[in-house]
């Protein structure tokens, strides 16, 4: 939820570490701050708010330091204020904190009693002090975290250094993901590679429990035992992804114009294209024939994708699918049947809610699919078999690319079920596999319709609701609609599988109430045309997206028309998700939101 980040320098380490934050400020932005040790203590810069305060504050209280650690805060405990804002500091000690610490309340009172000052209302400042306590009895700093580490319970990332310790800074790990870098004479401690990208290339990701000691020219691993553990070094590969806008006012504008690009280049990894085959590049450690049903748990946008995802295993592989979203699985019990296939899908790969619904179903003795944007995150490192998706880094808050990432890998694995048993034919399965190759073409001419989209979605954004509708895979699309469009404009907005609307929403129906409706020409397009002359009837401003144009002849008149290419409807969902992120995209930037970073939220939701 927050992004961490640590650097021994060999010159002043501000500077860089900003350079690093700027590459986390998706994982939060409530308020950042930077921490380096000077002249024998610790001096700290903080500021409300985006990190470019900060930078401006920076500017006339430079930090001259070489050994820094920096935050970019999600707020969890207390408002997003200055003096909440990280790092925490004493006079020996500063640290900087991801995720949360659940046993906070009880440390909180145990330190006030022993006459510990709080200056924040965080749960990260417990963790501060009682190293600082433990310093102060031992005057070591490794010996204070390794005594001070085991009374914190919950999930998260440390970063730690120490008044008088010019060459030392301490990482642990527990539920939040971090990395240490290796460069010439430096050392790095990060969230995630893409932080350290600037810096280096090679680095290793901590295990579960694991803390690391680091100087700039060593680092010592020790697990939650305390012993001394080896830990790989590896190439993070986060180097070949720029993390620029290029030509674009925004990462989202950008990440939904690349989405040809990468959803061809997952296609690329998953399909035979000579052949007209799935191959999936790693084999399954079960026989999909004997399979009964599958579970699929997400959160968000990712939920929608594996909704979107059902039709297509229950269509092409006559397998039944559970969904459910993540933090209502892992609490419900489920019940699973030995030796079944749950599928977990995260852009990010460590949201905490997908994180411990794949522990439930792992206990349930279920074999674990991910389909994850980032390979080498916790959900990835945890699954029995990984299904990447080629996105790349995904930077606005709101997902897009990922999304329709995802949805490709998803459509080629509900294919190579097909296949497996028996429900698809050669014959079939090329047919369908042909249709995804044209997708990325089909997203391009979809992208051309731009500037009309534009012109609508200005029109939209006058509206205070609005309401999706689709049937079949663009019911989940609806949903996906809407929630893009409340998260980045704050219009509110709900989506509903179109036969519903008669149930209740179109109580809601009136001539200020846009109604999106995503109706391919497809098998139950009929009927979707019987929903919109009901919303129609109650003088409801249809926006249609579609590749038929042929409502004149049920006498409707749209109050606007997205037109879409001609495809064969089954995958028209992932080419469909183009228009809907664009109308919210354009809602919001007419309504001078912050699209990249929108209020109250963050891109990786590592707390519960
Ligand atoms: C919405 C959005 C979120 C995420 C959700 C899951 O645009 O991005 O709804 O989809 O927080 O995140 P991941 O995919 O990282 O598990």
């Amino acid at each position: 939820m927050c992004g961490i980040v640590g650097i021994l320098a060999t010159e002043a380490a501000a500077p860089q570490v900003v350079e690093s934050l700027k590459r986390l400020e998706y994982r939060g932005y409530d308020s950042a701050g930077v921490a380096a040790l000077e002249d024998g203590g610790i001096a700290r810069v903080r500021a409300e708010g985006k990190l470019k305060n900060l930078t401006q504050k920076l500017q006339s209280h430079a930090l001259l330091g070489h050994t820094a650690i920096g935050h970019t805060r999600w707020a969890t405990h207390g408002k997003p204020t200055e003096d909440n804002a990280h790092p925490h500091a004493t006079d020996r000690v500063a640290i900087v904190h991801n995720g949360i610490i659940e046993n906070f309340r009880e440390l909180r009172l145990e330190l006030e009693k022993e006459g510990v000052i709080f200056s924040s209302e965080t749960d990260t400042e417990v963790a501060l002090h009682l190293v600082d306590r433990e310093l102060r009895k031992l005057k070591d700093p490794v010996k204070a975290v390794a005594a001070a580490l085991p009374r914190l319970k919950g999930a998260f990332a440390l970063g730690f250094i120490f008044s008088g310790f010019e060459d030392l800074m301490i990482g642990a790990r527990q539920g939040a993901p971090l990395a240490v870098g290796y460069g010439e004479g430096e050392m790095y401690l990060g969230s995630d590679a893409l932080a350290l990208a600037p810096f280096t290339d090679t680095v290793t990701y901590l295990e579960e429990g694991d803390w690391a000691v680091l100087s700039r020219n060593d680092v010592i691993f020790y697990d939650r035992t305390n012993a001394v553990v080896k830990r790989t070094k590896q190439k993070s590969g986060a180097g070949a992804y720029s993390i620029d806008k290029g030509n674009h006012r925004h990462f989202m504008a950008k990440e939904i114009a690349e989405q040809p690009e990468v959803v061809g280049r997952t296609l690329a990894h998953y399909l035979d294209m000579g052949l007209g085959e799935v191959r999936l590049p790693t084999p399954m450690p079960f026989d999909w024939k004997s399979l009964d049903r599958i579970t699929i748990t997400a959160c968000g946008t990712a939920c929608f994708s594996g909704m979107i995802a059902k039709y297509w295993f229950e269509r092409f592989a006559r397998l039944a699918v559970d969904i459910d979203v993540a933090s209502e699985f892992r609490y419900r019990e489920a019940p699973l049947q030995k030796n079944g296939l749950a599928i977990f899908i995260s852009q990010s790969g460590e949201t905490a809610d997908t994180l411990a619904g794949l522990r439930y179903a792992k206990e349930q003795g279920q074999h674990i699919v991910s389909v994850v944007n980032v390979p080498t995150s916790t959900i990835a490192r945890e699954s029995d078999v990984v299904i990447p998706t080629l996105a790349g880094p995904e930077i606005g808050v709101a997902s897009t690319k990922a999304f329709t990432c995802q949805l490709t890998a998803l459509a080629c694995l509900a294919i190579a079920a097909g296949r497996a048993r028996g429900v698809l034919s050669e014959t079939q399965e090329r047919r369908l596999v042909t249709d995804l190759i044209a997708v990325p073409a089909l997203m391009v001419e979809a992208l051309k319709g731009e500037h009309a989209i534009e012109q609508v979605a200005h029109d939209m954004a006058k509206a205070t609701d609005v309401l999706y509708l689709g049937r079949g895979t663009n019911f989940p699309l609806a949903l996906e609609g809407a929630l893009k469009l409340k998260e980045i404009s704050y219009i509110h907005a709900e989506g509903y599988a179109a036969g519903e609307l008669k149930h209740g929403p179109i109580a809601l129906i009136d001539e200020s109430l846009p109604v999106i409706v995503l109706a391919p020409h497809d098998a139950i397009y009929e009927k979707t045309v019987s929903n919109m002359q009901e919303v129609a009837a109650r003088g409801g401003r249809i926006i249609l997206i579609s590749d038929h144009a042929g409502l004149s002849e049920a006498g409707l008149k749209p109050h606007a028309m997205i037109e879409m290419p001609k495809q064969n409807p089954d995958f028209a969902a992932i080419v469909y998700s183009v228009p809907v992120q664009l109308l919210a995209y354009h809602a919001a930037v007419a309504l001078g939101k912050d699209v990249d970073q929108p209020r109250n939220l963050a891109k990786s939701v590592t707390v519960e």
